[in-house]
């Protein structure tokens, strides 16, 4: 009765039961599909212990009793698995974002899925764990010992970042790259896996280990303008139990998953829109740039394919290709009304001054005036400071452009 293949596939409980044998001497294996792949892993190396008890009930099963073998096989499972989980450890008492962020994060990855999280300071017991974060005295990622505290700690993210990491920025550091893979869908080797990585660690995971560390936003000691308590470090440190609440253990530790999942969710949503939308941007802005000298010869006008936000990676991708010269004008139609814009690039990132604004002739004036002045049909405006302008074609506001540039060259020449 017992041949090759399947059995049955069945359902108990959320559990995914696959019954079958294999042919020799009938011994039974268990595939658990679900939660985790590691639980998979573990069963099927212990086939001896599983196969008693579910040989006699498969074969019930096979004989109609389909209830109890599976929940047999369900419950042996379930014992085995609750054997295997992993344990990952942190510190009790308050609660900071970085470890609730570590421990959120480090169950993102295969070695560490749907572990037991364990919060204490008691290091007998800190051995025994398969990770420890925040706590313990020791960075040892072959161990997967990853606190900060202890003197002579001075990791940092590396790739150009010199902030002292935190236990989530050591976690990232490790396992980043895993978990944006998984979470883009994409193979670990594929380039956009390490975009994402980057980009996520710049704008998102370096504030957490800066703030856990103390270090300051601004070179100053100037005092506030206003308070500023709303970022996500402020909001989880606000989780703890406040000190007039009743406290306890249990109490403690369901705020401590409060915090997992709120610094989780925002990671999360920060992971996706690096991936969902920063990424695909990025490709439209590369594109652009690799096409302008069809724009124009100069090199120096981009046309931007398909509205997107484009100068956070203008600036990034000049500098990866050590473009020369760089971009001093992007035309793009407006993703809103429609119309064509000309805009000058700014010098850098975060300042408003641009590398070649419009012509100051033209600056402030609009419609008929402005394109008598400038000498183009259909000028819409140009704006008091020159960085934006546009026309209501695009030949006319590619003209602009190439106007724009030749007026700057010829004013030079002056010099
Ligand atoms: C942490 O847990 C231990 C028991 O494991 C307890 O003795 C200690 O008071 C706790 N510390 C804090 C700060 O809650
Ligand atoms: C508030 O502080 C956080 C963390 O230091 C910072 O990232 C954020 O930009 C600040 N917000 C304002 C409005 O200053």
């Amino acid at each position: 009765m017992w041949s090759r293949g399947l059995a049955s596939l069945c359902s108990w409980s959320n559990l995914t039961c696959t019954l079958g044998s294999s042919l020799q001497r009938s011994r039974v294996f268990v595939q658990v599909q679900r939660p985790t792949l590691s639980a998979l892993v573990y069963l099927r190396g212990n086939v001896g212990d599983l196969g008693g008890i579910v040989a006699t009930k498969a074969m019930e099963q096979v004989a109609g009793l389909a209830t109890s073998a599976v929940s047999a096989a369900a419950s042996a499972a379930g014992s085995l698995k609750r054997k295997q989980q992993k344990k990952v450890g942190t510190h009790n008492g308050t609660f900071h974002c970085d470890e609730a962020l570590g421990c959120f994060m480090i169950r993102m990855t295969e070695k560490f899925g749907e572990a037991e999280i364990v919060r204490t300071r008691d290091q007998k017991i800190l051995d025994t764990l398969d990770a420890v974060l925040d706590v313990g005295g020791v960075y040892n990622p072959e161990a997967d010992r990853y606190d900060h505290h202890q003197r002579g700690f001075d990791q940092v993210f590396g790739h150009g970042f010199a902030t002292k990491l935190s236990s989530a920025g050591l976690v990232y550091k490790h396992y980043g790259e895993e978990i944006v893979a998984k979470e883009l869908g994409l193979d670990p080797q594929h380039p956009d896996v390490q975009r994402v990585y980057l980009a996520v660690y710049k704008s998102f995971m370096e504030a957490i280990d800066a703030v856990d560390n103390g270090i300051n936003q601004y070179d100053t000691n100037a005092p506030p303008k206003y308070a500023n308590d709303t970022y996500l470090s402020a909001r989880v440190g606000r989780l703890n139990p406040d000190w007039m609440d009743e406290n306890s253990p249990e109490k403690e530790d369901q705020a401590f998953h409060q915090a997992m999942e709120l610094a989780g969710k925002e990671f999360l949503d920060s992971l996706r829109y690096y991936g969902r939308s920063w990424l695909p941007a990025r490709s439209i802005v590369a594109e652009s740039l690799a096409a302008r000298k069809d724009a124009h010869e100069s090199g120096e006008i981009m046309i931007l394919k398909q509205f997107c936000p484009w100068k956070q990676h203008l600036f990034e991708l000049e500098q990866e290709f050590q473009l020369n010269p760089t971009v001093k004008y992007v035309v793009y139609q407006d993703e809103r009304s429609g119309s064509w814009r000309v805009q000058a690039v700014a010098v850098s990132p975060g300042m408003f001054e641009s590398r070649k604004a419009l012509p100051v002739p033209w600056r402030g004036l609009r419609d008929e005036q402005l394109s008598k002045v400038a000498g183009i049909e259909g000028c819409v405006f140009v704006h008091m400071s020159g960085f934006i302008g546009g026309a209501n074609s695009f030949q006319g506001t590619m003209e602009m452009a190439r106007k724009a540039l030749e007026f700057s060259e010829a004013v030079e020449m002056k010099h």
